[in-house]
């Protein structure tokens, strides 16, 4: 069997059949898919996949973090369905780490999760404070966000969120998560 991760962009055959393997988990209209897709770039963002046997069977994709230069945040990591379980995504994120380190000269991958914390902590990565890949954020305390005060402390130049009704707070909120390289 053969195993490659490689940048989308240098792979543009790939890019429809990426499409499809996202959009299979995330909906989200082809045009738009195809724009995120084409972003892809040597220096952030850059889309990684997952090759096997010259079939595309994995993505994630890197994105800046305006406020901290030396790190990205991982989105969008996916794995075909009928072959999750065997050990791909751990592969992909691996060598998506090798990238990040080697290639990139990162030092620290940043991610956020909702209910995927079992895969990321068993690949090293900790729990963190909210980070924001949109505005100007710099983290000031060391408190994790689970629960619905997780945004009353560490945001700076960005909007606080609303907070959220009593009767509304959910289980499933997002986790932060992150790794030094
Ligand atoms: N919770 C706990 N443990 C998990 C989970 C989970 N959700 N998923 C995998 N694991 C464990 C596996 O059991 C395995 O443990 P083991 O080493 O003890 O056997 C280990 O993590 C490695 O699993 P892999 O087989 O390498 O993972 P897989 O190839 O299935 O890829 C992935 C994991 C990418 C999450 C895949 O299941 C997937 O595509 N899911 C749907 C899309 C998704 O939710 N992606 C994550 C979004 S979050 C983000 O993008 C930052």
């Amino acid at each position: 069997m053969e195993l490659a991760v490689v940048p989308l962009h240098h792979y543009k055959k790939y890019m429809s059949d990426c499409c499809k393997l996202i959009n299979d988990e995330w909906k989200r209209s082809e045009t738009a898919r195809m724009r995120s897709l084409e972003s892809s770039s040597d220096t952030l963002p850059t889309s990684l996949i997952l090759l096997k046997n010259d079939q595309i069977i994995g993505h994630l994709k890197l994105s800046p973090i305006p406020s901290i230069s030396d790190a990205c945040f991982v989105e969008s990591v996916v794995i075909e369905r009928k072959l999750r379980g065997k050990g791909f995504g751990t592969i992909l994120m691996e060598k998506a780490e090798d990238y990040c380190k080697n290639h990139l000269q990162l030092k620290t991958i940043y991610l956020s999760t909702q209910g995927q914390e079992g895969f990321y902590s068993k690949l090293g990565y900790q729990e963190c404070q909210p980070i924001s890949i949109y505005g100007n954020y710099t983290p000031t305390t060391t408190m994790c966000c689970k629960n619905k005060n997780q945004y009353s402390n560490g945001w700076q130049g960005a909007p606080k969120p609303p907070p959220l009704p009593s009767n509304k707070i959910n289980v499933n909120t997002k986790i932060y998560m992150k790794k030094n390289l």
